[in-house]
């Protein structure tokens, strides 16, 4: 309960420099935000017609570049936590006229019946999630057999940790330092793949 408090109190206090920031991070990195986004979107391998949800939307950058892949007659569902980074999503996606439904909620309890999506993105929640084995299963529970499931967040791969980089970077945001949750994969599933991206800091 601690970690949803803390993470919707400031996401609400910072959505609408969100954007702004992630531009600049990739900038200092030296990956381009767009790319590394359109990469992770790409992995749903989208259909027109197509469910998806993603959980911890934020603004909705992704769901930006997969409207497209899912022609008009799919759906899109942004959730999040914080209220206020499910505005920005609704004013960004309003703008490019993309219709979406809105949920605002804690990911270890989402409101959706279960097999419900062909396809569920997470990235960049699930290291501030704090019932961790939980959000996972839930999107486990909410895809339908056959889904295609998207999770990433910030980390480095071990060895990376020790370099100078990885030291600095671990500084600046102790998150970078844990695992992929692996172990908390639900049975079942085929085609498990585990890839870097962004500079190898995701
Ligand atoms: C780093 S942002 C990522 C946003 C977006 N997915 C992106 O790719 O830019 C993390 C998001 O996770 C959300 N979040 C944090 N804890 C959450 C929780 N328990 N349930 C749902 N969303 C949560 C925050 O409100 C924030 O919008």
């Amino acid at each position: 309960m601690r970690d949803v408090r803390r993470w919707r109190r400031h996401y609400n206090r910072s959505a609408r420099s969100y954007d702004w920031k992630e531009f600049l991070w990739s900038f200092l990195l030296g990956y381009s935000d767009r790319k590394e986004r359109l990469r992770m979107v790409r992995r749903l391998r989208l259909k027109p017609g197509a469910a998806l949800l993603e959980v911890s939307a934020g603004t909705g950058t992704n769901l930006l570049l997969a409207a497209p892949l899912l022609a008009t007659d799919g759906r899109i569902v942004a959730q999040d936590i914080s209220r206020g980074m499910l505005e920005e999503c609704r004013a960004k996606l309003q703008r490019k006229g993309i219709a979406a439904e809105y949920a605002e909620s804690d990911a270890a309890q989402l409101p959706f019946v279960d097999a419900a999506f062909d396809a569920v993105l997470s990235f960049g929640g699930v290291t501030m999630f704090g019932d961790r084995q939980r959000a996972i299963d839930e999107m486990a529970r909410v895809a339908k057999p056959g889904a295609r499931i998207v999770i990433g967040d910030i980390g480095l791969p071990a060895k990376r940790r020790s370099s100078p980089f990885g030291r600095g970077i671990l500084l600046v945001n102790a998150r970078y330092g844990e695992d992929p949750p692996l172990d908390m994969l639900p049975d079942g599933l085929t085609d498990l793949r585990l890839t870097w991206f962004r500079g190898e800091t995701c």
